[in-house]
């Protein structure tokens, strides 16, 4: 098995985060060949197109972790509708960069009645020329579940989800690497 480097986003900042629970959650469960990074988008100022060739540490860390990563995953909550506007910001600031155009993405939903999110996302996502592999997609209920990270891995049923999703996302990485 090819080692794999990817990096993962959680668009919640909330110490008990459903969303980071199942990041960390991901990350203990993959195999020994798949690395998962957890980015910090906390410390990223509010975009401003002014500011892009500022050096900005949180930025460049996000940046060259993008940069070594062969995928990207995201969980991300709902609010009113639409997209965490701690995600959005970290996105935004991707935008005219090269580290984020055409690289894979595995999004996962940790409340599948929020809908409107992932749609808003995944316009956001292909419109910045992200590659959404939709096969990896994990959908699993967790939200007024009170699961942390060990809770999701001690529950086979929401941990397998994890493991699929990540496996599907690990085969097309892979597929997509021979094509070339
Ligand atoms: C201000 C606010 C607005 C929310 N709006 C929605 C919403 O529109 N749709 C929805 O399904 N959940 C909504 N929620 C619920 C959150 O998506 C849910 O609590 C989620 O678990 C938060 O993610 P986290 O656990 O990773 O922090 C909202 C929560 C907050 C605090």
């Amino acid at each position: 098995m090819e080692n794999l480097k990817l990096l993962a986003l959680s668009g919640s900042l909330r110490k008990t985060s459903y969303n980071t629970a199942a990041i960390t959650a991901l990350k203990i469960l993959a195999p020994e060949y798949i690395k998962i990074t957890i980015g910090e988008i906390d410390k990223l100022p509010l975009f401003n197109p002014d500011r892009e060739d500022e050096n900005i540490p949180a930025l460049k860390t996000l940046k060259s972790s993008l940069n070594e990563a062969s995928g990207l995953i995201i969980a991300s909550p709902e609010y009113a509708h639409g997209i965490s506007g701690p995600l959005k910001n970290a996105l935004d600031w991707l935008v005219s960069g090269a580290e984020f155009p055409y690289k894979p993405i595995m999004l996962i939903n940790t409340s599948p009645r929020a809908s409107h999110a992932q749609t808003a996302l995944k316009e956001v996502l292909t419109t910045m020329s992200g590659n959404i592999i939709n096969e990896s997609y994990v959908s699993v209920t967790l939200l007024s579940s009170n699961l942390d990270s060990s809770g999701i891995i001690a529950n086979p049923i929401i941990a397998n989800a994890l493991k699929t999703g990540l496996n599907h996302f690990y085969d097309a990485i892979e597929h997509q690497k021979s094509d070339i």
